[in-house]
């Protein structure tokens, strides 16, 4: 394995003192992981540097051609001073599927592991420990190549930030307003829609504006071929209660393998839950809202972590589900997985690993 070389700064930022007003992604922390591949060499000068901008040539291929993957993580602060992470080595497996589908060099995951560990460890007075609030980990990768030529990177970077942040969505835990999109799509099998890359969410701005002009948190995204089935909402995995069953759409390659969504679906097993991964039609939604047994309608994402769907607006449609309230089982998972990712209950799944 390398040396990461650690250059602390010289200067530390004040850290925000309210919690309440942390929102997503707004501040970020004094320290930030690098290192460089270059081809023939391979990943190599692994550093810890301080947070700052970085000097690219504006022929940098990522800024042309969108050569680019990234992760979402979260350190959280346990009530025994210990800092945690959640299952981060399914992160890192995750980037590796996107690496491979950007034509992006693999990284050595366990390596990638511990620069994390070792960067958030650096970084754990950032950690924030109000309630709903931890350490967003960032972990990227972008083409540098200086070049206007469409052909895969040479030359790259693989960065972590972090950030302090409270709920993705204001309304926190309260359910969202969501909003079907008949006339854009996300993803097509064989396209790029399993990856987590920056293509992905550059195109569902389009619709993301037009349901946020009409009131809605987030669109829900239907195949791109028959536009006929579920696949995921904006940020977010999507799972439907129906009929004391929770289904969620399969992972067929359009969707993004969610790691909230997994353990979801694990701990759902874990309770005697019967959980379906399969292809869910939106009609069959639509008619158990008619027929009532549409019991919930829930996300899952890092970010999000579970957003429950108070609304989904249907065409000139609005379907309300559980009364506009938090479910049973949304209101469970939050629980559970909150306290788990937080320390505060044993973790039986054995997902969480210490920092230090
Ligand atoms: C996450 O849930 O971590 C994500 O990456 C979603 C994001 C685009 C905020």
């Amino acid at each position: 394995m390398q040396d990461i070389r650690v250059e602390l700064s010289e200067t530390l930022k004040a850290k925000p003192t309210d919690a309440s007003k942390l929102g997503f992604g707004n501040y970020f922390t004094d320290h930030m992981f690098m290192m460089n591949y270059d081809k023939g060499q391979g990943w190599h000068d692994a550093r810890i540097v301080p947070y700052g901008p970085l000097s690219l040539d504006p022929a940098a291929m990522c800024l042309h051609y969108g050569q680019e993957v990234f992760e979402g993580m979260k350190a959280y602060r346990a009530p025994d001073g210990r800092v945690l992470l959640f299952r981060p080595d399914r992160n890192m497996a995750r980037l590796n599927l996107s690496n491979e589908r950007l034509c992006i060099p693999q990284i050595d995951e366990d390596f990638c592991v511990e620069a994390i560990k070792k960067l958030v460890a650096i970084e754990q007075d950032w950690i924030p420990d109000a309630p709903d609030t931890s350490l967003y980990i960032r972990p990227f990768i972008i083409s540098v190549d200086p070049h206007v030529g469409v052909h895969p990177a040479e030359h790259l970077i693989f960065m972590v930030i972090l950030s302090p942040v409270g709920c993705y969505y204001p309304e926190g835990l309260n359910p969202v307003k969501i909003y079907v999109e008949r006339k854009y799509v996300r993803a097509v099998k064989g396209g790029t829609g399993f990856a987590k890359t920056a293509g992905n969410y550059a195109s569902s701005l389009k619709a993301q504006e037009v349901a946020a002009s009409q009131g809605y948190t987030q669109v829900l995204w239907l195949d791109g071929v028959e536009r006929k089935y579920i696949e995921e909402v904006g940020t977010m995995n999507v799972f439907f209660k129906i009929d004391g069953k929770v289904i969620t759409p399969a992972l067929q390659g359009s969707i993004l393998g969610g790691i909230t969504r997994m353990s979801c679906i694990e701990m759902l097993k874990s309770w005697g839950v019967d959980v379906e991964e399969r292809p869910l039609a939106l009609q069959e939604v639509i008619d158990a809202a008619a027929d009532g047994t549409l019991e919930e309608a829930f996300g899952t994402g890092t970010a999000a972590v579970i957003s429950p769907i108070g609304s989904l607006k249907v065409d000139e449609d609005v379907i309300t589900i559980n009364g506009g309230e938090i479910g049973e089982t949304a209101q469970k998972l939050y629980d559970q997985l909150t306290d788990l990712q937080n320390g505060r209950i044993e973790d039986t799944f054995g997902w969480t690993v210490c920092v230090e």
